[in-house]
């Protein structure tokens, strides 16, 4: 192993920041650990100004998937979730009175939404397929309650937008005009001895950096390799490859330097030659390739290369290749916006994190169309970034975990005018949650070029014809449902006994109430609740629940986010005709008429 001086290498690291591929680094100083050191991590996102044109997914790199310089500052307070939760009353059967700050592990939320019928691992019974998930029984409504949110708030209640349902399968060339053939990849190094994959641009390398013990001077005696994570896990990680190298080398009293991280997609060749492969331990690794995410998929009965299709990893050059048809059929004009909710496939080189990032998921997006010219675009694109984060606030995102990522400089496309994330902090750190992009006539042009037909518009007033420019808030469904679980969790102590439940907002819960009968053997008082159980049922997705203690019974319905408990007792048929309405967070308690329940519920749940 060379010995080089700590300081010609990170002259090689500066050197290497300049040259080749435009980039950007960003360093910052990282939580102390172990041997009381601190970490420097450079991280290197790819420039899409270096893309080309047609390069959407470079594009995308900066645009909306790379993990911002925000985001990453943030990991290292952010490794586990604190949800606050807390509650006030004293009803009859339940006191709710503690406030807990939970710290919510990604191991916690996978089995909750497992052990709750949320979310399963895809072709369980086969061992699993990596990047895939099934929604369960509670999942399904979940994830129909978010899109619906989504179409009614952007689509039915405005006036100047509406909805397409796309093919998933468009014509191939599709692609090549929106740049996805070409450029619609990520970086990937493949370990030579284990066949593993990786992507470059989450793993990460740093020089083992001693200071020798009879001359003080600094050597790189090796490398470590690290997975993407929180800060403290990455020093960790790297913290005991760096000890059992220097046990082998017999040198475990050197004191080590500081960690300074960079992503693969950035070291020489040299540097790659004594990287070691997270698979095997051994410097296997090969330099980073680009690899194309698109699946592909074969059309009609030829199988040959003129009959190769893909499935969309996107649902936005859906609405693109139909503006026209929508313009021509509506009588909509500009600004005006497209919007479609669907699936998307994208053969992620490292599905990770659950539902965050997989291989088949679902997308909300817009194209709004606006006129173009320098000073149009940006108050609509500040009005797209509000409009966006009220939407999320509305259906229970927690605002304390949200945040922005304004993308600036290198980090944007040349067509691009802007582009902000809005952050969501993930237990594994700050993350993408959706991206909001000011794309210029990029889009249209491009399929104006690649189809020949004009993708335009005409002014009736100024009489002109122009492309439109494009504003694009895009949102997956499933990333958003693992933010909202995270924005729900909660733990609290009720009656002295810890208590764990889902505080969905109402409009987005699975199951909108729960009806209980106080006992099953009365045979009055089961009728006159299964007859108001019936009745909820044609408006919202209702529960009946008659067996156990209904303390017991509560507790059920809040660890499936039950937002409301309806209970008949024995004053429902003998007194009052009157019912207990038990709210999920407070635990407290209302007696209602009958005849008022539903409007009740309807202010609670739909909001009016
Ligand atoms: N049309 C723009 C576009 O697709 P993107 O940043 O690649 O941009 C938009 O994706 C949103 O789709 C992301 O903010 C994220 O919420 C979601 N998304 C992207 N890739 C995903 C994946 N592999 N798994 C789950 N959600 C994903």
């Amino acid at each position: 192993m060379p010995n080089y001086s700590y300081r010609s290498f990170i002259t090689l690291l500066s050197l290497l920041s300049t040259l080749g591929r435009q980039q950007h680094q960003r360093q910052y100083a990282a939580v102390a650990f172990g041997l009381g050191q601190h970490a420097i991590r450079r991280h290197a996102r790819t420039a899409a100004v270096t893309a080309a044109a047609t390069n959407r997914r470079h594009a995308m790199t900066s645009f909306h998937r790379g993990i911002s310089s925000s985001a990453i500052r943030s990991t290292a307070e952010a490794s586990d979730v604190a949800v606050t939760s807390s509650s006030s009353s004293d009803d009859a059967d339940t006191s709710s009175t503690a406030t807990t700050t939970t710290n919510l592990k990604m191991e916690d939320i996978v089995s909750l939404c497992k052990r709750r019928g949320i979310i399963f691992p895809s072709s369980e019974i086969y061992n699993g397929f990596a990047g895939f998930f099934d929604y369960g029984p509670l999942g399904s409504e979940l994830k129909k309650n978010v899109k619906d949110a989504f179409w009614k708030n952007f689509v039915q209640c405005r006036e100047d937008i509406v909805g397409i349902d796309s093919s998933i399968v468009h014509n191939p060339t599709t692609w090549q005009s929106s740049g996805h053939l070409d450029g619609f990849s990520d970086p990937m190094v493949d370990c030579k001895e284990t066949k593993l994959r990786y992507r470059a641009d989450q793993l990460y390398c740093a020089p083992i950096i001693v200071e020798e013990e009879d001359s003080n001077e600094e050597v790189v005696v090796g490398y470590v390799c690290v997975m993407e994570g929180n800060d403290a896990d990455m020093i960790s990680s790297a913290t005991n490859q760096a000890k059992k190298l220097l046990k082998e080398q017999d040198k475990k009293s050197s004191k080590l330097k500081p960690f300074v991280f960079t992503d693969l997609t950035q070291v020489s060749e040299d540097v790659m030659t004594q990287v070691p492969s997270p698979g095997s331990g051994k410097p296997t690794l090969t330099m980073p390739r680009d690899f194309n995410l698109m699946f592909q998929t074969n059309v009609g009965a030829m199988q040959d290369a003129s009959s190769v299709a893909y499935l969309r990893p996107e649902t936005a050059q859906g609405i693109f290749i139909n503006f026209k048809n929508v313009l021509g059929t509506s009588r909509l004009k500009l600004p005006f916006g497209i919007a479609q909710i669907g699936k998307a496939f994208r053969n992620e080189i490292t599905p990770r994190n659950f539902i965050f990032r997989s291989r088949e998921f679902e997308q909300m997006e817009i194209e709004y169309f606006i006129p173009p010219g320098d000073d149009v675009w940006q108050p609509y694109h500040n009005k797209w970034i509000s409009d966006s984060k009220e939407f999320l606030l509305s259906v229970g995102l927690k605002e304390e975990l949200m945040g922005y990522d304004v993308h600036e400089g290198d980090g944007l496309a040349h067509y691009a005018r802007a582009c902000t994330d809005i952050t969501f902090r993930f237990p594994f750190g700050v993350q993408e949650l959706m991206g909001i992009a000011a794309r210029g006539d990029f889009d249209l042009r491009s399929h104006t070029e690649g189809s020949g037909k004009a993708l335009d518009y005409f002014d009736e007033e100024t009489k002109e014809k122009f492309i439109p420019h494009v504003i694009e808030p895009s949102l997956g469904v499933d990333r958003l449902i693992l933010a909202l679980i995270c924005s729900a969790y909660a733990e609290d102590e009720v009656n002295g006994e810890k208590r764990n439940y889902l505080s969905f907002h109402p409009s987005i819960a699975p199951v909108k109430v729960a009806v209980l009968p106080l006992v099953k053997n009365k045979e009055p008082l089961v009728k006159v609740a299964r007859e108001l159980f019936e009745k909820l049922q044609r408006r919202w997705n209702v529960s009946w629940d008659m067996t156990g203690a209904i303390g017991r019974r509560y507790r059920r319905a809040d660890e499936v986010g039950v937002p409301f408990c309806v209970t008949v007792d024995f004053e429902t048929i003998e007194e009052d005709g009157a019912v207990t309405i038990r709210d999920r967070d407070s635990t407290e308690q209302v007696r209602i008429p009958m005849d008022e329940v539903i409007p009740y519920l309807s202010k609670m749940i739909d909001g009016h």
